[in-house]
């Protein structure tokens, strides 16, 4: 399947139960066609020469109504967008991990097209609507590629499509969420987060059929990798500056956390039957146990975080040091 040389050493098991995918994984590209709705970031923030005058009246609006967004959106947005940015490190775990000349190098182009409209749109929106002090966001979003993303999955492509599973799922809730809190002040927001939610949600549900495909045709290897994406999940950028503060004002304000995890944990299990699998290797038996105890330890966390929780003031240049106390 043409994957890259160290791949087939080390995970050469794995790489052909994908092989063995093809077929499945060209329905289910066909499928996500079916399903998709390809807009265009141009039908939501505009630039045609020809309706200039006509969008300059209405931008007008749109930045009276975002500079009454709360600042907690503003990083929401932030966040979302510098995740978003990150696609050329997806790109490349994708290809690295599968290939170029098969259905999955496909799918991976057709993805990182679908995914290049979503960082497009939303900072087509943000520079528009004057959301930031962009230039501190630029070097953000500069830092985050330069740091580059490289988890440690060992090569194996069970863990990456595990990871985007869960990443898509995530990517979607937070758009979702994002879109939702803002939604009183300026509408224009949430009709962009929407149609990237959109997209998220579909792909969310290719990886996670691609994923349950590969718990029935490899169970053991597949529970053992997921349980180690499960339990030790981050978001992409969390090694930039001020990821970890602007996750705590993500979370604070119900957008995503703990809390999101678990659910997004809750529903995988429960679409891929976890729970009542059975005829496992010892390893597998082991990874099954850990995963069914997942939930609910995420739950006691997120408990325990809302206990302690006290009031925090947080700053960010992007958002001109002001004081966002929650
Ligand atoms: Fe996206
Ligand atoms: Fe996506």
């Amino acid at each position: 399947m043409g994957a890259a040389p160290g791949i087939a050493l080390e995970n050469s098991a794995q790489v052909e139960v994908l092989a063995s995918m093809e077929a499945f994984v060209r329905d289910e590209m066909e499928a996500h066609k079916e399903r998709r709705n390809l807009w265009f970031p141009n039908e939501l923030v505009q630039a045609d020469a020809d309706t200039a005058a006509e969008w300059d009246e209405q931008l007008v609006e749109v930045r009276a109504g975002a500079r009454e967004l709360p600042d907690a959106v503003r990083v929401a947005v932030a966040l979302n967008l510098l995740t978003e940015e990150g696609l050329p490190h997806f790109h490349r775990l994708i290809a690295v991990h599968f290939g170029e000349e098969s259905a999955w190098g496909d799918w991976n182009n057709m993805w990182t097209a679908e995914e290049d409209r979503h960082g497009c749109a939303l900072r087509d929106y943000v520079r528009d609507a004057r959301l930031f002090n962009m230039g501190e966001l630029e070097r953000l979003q500069y830092s985050y590629i330069e740091a580059g993303f490289n988890p440690e999955w060992e090569k194996d492509p069970y863990r990456l499509l595990a990871y985007t599973s869960l990443q898509e799922k995530a990517t979607q809730l937070s758009h979702a969420n994002t879109g939702r809190l803002g939604s009183g002040r300026e509408p224009l927001l949430q009709r962009v987060l929407a149609h990237l939610a959109g997209d998220e949600s579909r792909h969310y549900v290719f990886y996670r059929s691609m994923f349950g495909e590969i718990l029935k045709r490899d169970p053991n290897r597949a529970l053992v990798a997921l349980q180690k994406i499960v339990s030790n999940f981050s978001m992409p950028g969390h090694r930039i500056a001020g990821f970890d503060d602007m996750s705590e004002v993500v979370r604070r304000s119900n957008i995503f956390g703990p809390r999101q995890f678990q659910r997004i944990v809750e529903e995988v299990l429960e679409v891929w039957q976890l729970g009542a699998m059975s005829g496992l290797s010892a390893e597998g038996a082991e990874a099954q146990d850990k995963l069914m105890n997942v939930a609910p330890r995420l739950e006691k966390l997120a408990d325990r975080v809302d206990a302690k929780q006290k009031p925090r003031t947080f700053r960010f240049a992007f958002a001109y040091h002001r004081d966002i106390t929650l």
